[in-house]
C-alpha cells in the first residue's frame, strides 16, 4: 500500500504518543475545593460526594499535609455555619468559620495559596445567594454585602477571592472596597459565566445551600445561551476581574472554548460536584473505570481551553499527572 501519511505512525508506543500531544497540564493547574464546619476533631465523609470531607478547622494539618503529598497546593474553600440568617451575617463575622480556615491554613502553611468562594448561599435562611426583598434577590443591596465578606476573607489572609453569587456589578463592588482598604494586588477570580444548573445537586447537600423556595435562574445562566457568557464575561473584564470561570466545565465544553478564544485572561473551569458525583456512581455500580473517565474528562477540559481546573478530583489529578498517565 502506498501510503505517504500515516497517523498512526506517531501514535505506536507510549514514548511517542506523551512526545506529541497537545494538550499539557500540571499539577499546579488544579484547585481543590474543601469544606468547613463548625466544631472539633472533624473530618467526617459527605454522603453526596463520596471520597470528600466536612473538615473542622483543627484538621487543617491533616488536609494541608495530604494535598501538599499530593503536590495540591492551591484550595478553594468553602465554609458552612451553624449560624445562618436573612443577611448571611455569618460571612463576614471576622471569627466566622470560612476566617477562622483561612486563619489556621496560613499559620500551618504559608504557601498554601488561598482562594475562598464569595457568596451568601451558605449563610443565609433561605438559602439564596443574596439579600431578599420579598421573594427576590435584590441586586445592589447584596452587592455591599459580598465587598463586605470579600473583604472579610482578605483580612483574614485569602491570596484571592472568587464570587460565586452572579450578582451583576459584584466584580466591580469587590474590586472598589479592596481597593479602598490597601488590596489592590488581591486578585479576582471571577465565576463569570455559571450555568443555573442541576449539576450543582450534590455540593447544595454538602454545603446545605438549597434554596427554600424557588431557584436561582433569576441570577444564574440559563444553559441555552452561549452569547450571553462572552457578555458576562465582557463586563467582568471591564470591572477588572483577573480570571474568568465557566462552570459547571464538561456540560459548557463549548462555553469554555469560546471564552478561551476570545480572552487573553487566564481561564478556570469548575468540574462541580455532579460531574463528580455521577462518575463516582457510576464506579460504583461497576459501569465504568473511575480512574480513566476521570483522566478523559480532565484532559477534554484542558483541550477545550482551560489554564486552571477546580475540581473533587485534584488530588488523585495530581497523581495522575505525575505518573504522565494524562499531561
Ligand atoms: C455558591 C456555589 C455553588 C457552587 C459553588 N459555589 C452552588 C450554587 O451555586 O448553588 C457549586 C459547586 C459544585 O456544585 O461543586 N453559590
Amino acid at each position: 500500500m502506498e501510503l505517504t501519511k500515516r497517523p498512526r505512525r506517531l501514535r505506536g508506543n507510549s514514548s511517542i504518543r506523551k512526545l506529541v500531544r497537545e494538550t499539557r497540564m500540571s499539577p499546579e493547574s488544579l484547585a481543590y475545593p474543601v469544606f468547613f464546619v463548625e466544631g472539633e476533631h472533624i473530618q467526617r465523609e459527605i454522603p453526596s460526594l463520596p471520597g470528600q470531607y466536612h473538615w473542622s478547622v483543627d484538621k487543617v494539618p491533616v488536609l494541608v499535609d495530604q494535598c501538599l503529598a499530593h503536590g495540591v497546593s492551591r484550595l478553594l474553600l468553602f465554609g458552612i455555619p451553624d449560624h445562618k440568617d436573612g443577611c448571611a451575617s455569618a460571612a463576614y463575622d471576622p471569627n466566622g468559620i470560612i476566617q477562622r480556615a483561612i486563619r489556621a491554613i496560613k499559620a500551618y502553611c504559608p504557601e498554601m495559596y488561598v482562594i475562598t468562594d464569595v457568596c451568601m448561599c451558605e449563610y443565609t435562611d433561605h438559602g439564596h445567594c443574596g439579600i431578599l426583598t420579598g421573594s427576590e434577590v435584590d441586586n445592589d443591596k447584596t452587592l455591599e454585602v459580598l465587598a463586605k465578606i470579600a473583604l472579610s476573607h482578605v483580612e483574614a489572609g485569602a491570596d484571592m477571592v472568587a464570587p460565586s453569587d452572579m450578582m451583576d456589578g459584584r466584580v466591580a463592588a469587590i474590586r472598589k472596597t479592596l481597593d479602598e482598604h490597601g488590596h489592590q494586588t488581591t486578585p479576582i477570580l471571577s465565576y463569570a459565566a455559571k450555568y443555573a444548573s442541576a449539576f450543582y445537586g450534590p455540593f447544595r447537600d454538602a454545603a446545605g445551600s438549597a434554596p427554600a423556595f424557588g431557584d436561582r435562574q433569576g441570577y444564574q445562566m440559563d444553559p441555552h445561551n452561549a452569547k450571553e457568557a462572552l457578555k458576562e464575561c465582557d463586563l467582568d473584564v471591564e470591572e477588572g476581574a483577573d480570571i474568568l470561570m465557566v462552570k459547571p466545565a464538561l456540560p459548557y465544553l463549548d462555553v469554555l472554548r469560546r471564552v478561551a478564544d476570545r480572552y487573553d485572561l487566564p481561564v478556570c473551569a469548575y468540574a462541580v460536584s455532579g460531574e463528580y458525583a455521577m462518575v463516582k456512581a457510576a464506579a460504583a455500580a461497576g459501569l465504568i473505570d473511575e480512574y480513566r473517565v476521570m483522566c478523559e474528562s480532565a484532559v477534554s477540559v484542558y483541550r477545550a481551553g482551560a489554564d486552571i481546573l477546580i475540581t473533587y478530583y485534584a488530588l488523585e489529578l495530581a497523581d495522575a499527572m505525575r505518573k504522565g498517565d494524562i499531561g
